[in-house]
């Protein structure tokens, strides 16, 4: 067995992981969202200004069996690393998942990362049948559960719907850049996410959002080719922005559309500007994206209000993706 590690140049091993990943999620999960073939190739070999991600490929006879993913946060939260290992449902319990585990949690340390996530999908009630290899594996290697994230899909309404702004506030909604001048609030507002959001026993710092990094997020982002439908509220006395919602779609497959960040600042909340950001960006979303069918969204099973707003729009669950930690 080879193992490579996957580079800008090599697009012959890019495609052979590519039909792991399709064989993976065949066997496993079928029913969720259809990987972006384009947005896997930028994160394996690209850092984004926040966080980078190593692929390594195990190769058997020219053909990719598994791989294993480890994501480092840079600048906060460097000290958590995130792993994903997938292996090959014809090349299974023959160790090829132990041996690249192995590899990845050194590498982890060696990069001094003191806590490894990694997430398995899981059933929910009357969903679709899943496996219980990834629980079994992580649990003998010294994982507990964290975090469980229900993965949910909405059909694009035909008519979204006005949204009901609450008349002190203005809502604006555009795709692509973010305007300059709502840079600078929507990267206040945007670092608060990882202390406002559940994050199950891991807790996670405030994210250092500035005006720069925003820039070069983005401009990670264009490579992916995701387009960006975004809408945010201003509170019109301060002019404060007070809620943002973003959806990314995908070039290669608008049909799938991503929801990204909702949120809405503590002190706004409970006004229902969370459901009227969404659904103005539903309307922005539609316009935009005619071909846009299905939105994907995953929120914590305990984070009540955001999964409230939801149901208002048509999501469904079809599995849980569980989040299991242990210390390295
Ligand atoms: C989980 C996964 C990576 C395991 O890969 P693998 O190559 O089969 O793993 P190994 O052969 O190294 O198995 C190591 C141990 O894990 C446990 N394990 C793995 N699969 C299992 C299963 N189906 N049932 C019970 N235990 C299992 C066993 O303890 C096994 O040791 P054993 O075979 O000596 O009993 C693979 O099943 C997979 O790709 N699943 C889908 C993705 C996923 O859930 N990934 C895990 C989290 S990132």
């Amino acid at each position: 067995m080879d193992i490579v590690r996957i580079g800008r140049d090599d697009p012959e091993a890019f495609d052979s992981f590519m039909d792991l990943v399709g064989a993976v999620r065949l066997h496993d999960h079928p029913e969720n969202r259809p990987p972006v073939r384009r947005l896997l190739q930028v994160m394996a070999t690209v850092p984004s200004p926040r966080f980078r991600h190593e692929v390594d490929v195990a190769f058997v006879d020219g053909r990719a069996v598994a791989a294993a993913k480890l994501m480092v946060n840079l600048g906060s939260n460097a000290h958590v690393a995130s792993a994903e290992l997938i292996v090959h449902p014809d090349h299974r319990r023959r160790g090829i998942g132990s041996e690249l585990y192995g590899r990845l949690a050194a590498r982890a340390v060696e990069q001094g990362c003191t806590i490894l996530k990694a997430t398995t999908h899981e059933q929910v009630p009357d969903g679709p049948r899943r496996g219980t290899a990834g629980r079994d594996f992580l649990v003998g290697r010294g994982f507990s559960r964290t975090l469980s994230i229900v993965q949910r899909r909405a059909p694009v309404p035909e008519e979204p719907g006005s949204p009901d702004t609450p008349p002190a506030y203005d809502l604006r909604s555009w795709t692509g850049a973010i305007p300059e001048e709502m840079l600078e609030p929507i990267a206040l507002l945007d670092g608060m996410i990882n202390t406002e959001m559940p994050t199950g026993r891991v807790k996670r710092e405030a994210e250092t959002y500035d005006v720069e990094a925003i820039r070069r997020q983005e401009d990670w982002r264009a490579l992916t080719g995701s387009d960006i439908v975004q809408t945010v509220a201003v509170h019109r006395a301060t002019e404060d922005v007070v809620a943002n919602t973003v959806v990314f779609v995908p070039r290669e497959d608008p049909a799938h559309v991503n929801q990204a960040i909702t949120i809405v600042r503590p002190d706004h909340r409970g006004r229902r500007l969370g459901t009227a950001v969404k659904r103005k960006n539903l309307r922005a979303l539609k316009e935009a994206h005619p071909r846009a069918r299905w939105i994907w969204t995953g929120n914590a099973d305990v984070n009540v209000h955001m999964n409230a707003v939801n149901a208002e729009f048509g999501f469904e669950p079809v599995d849980l993706r569980v989040e299991y930690a242990r210390d390295l």
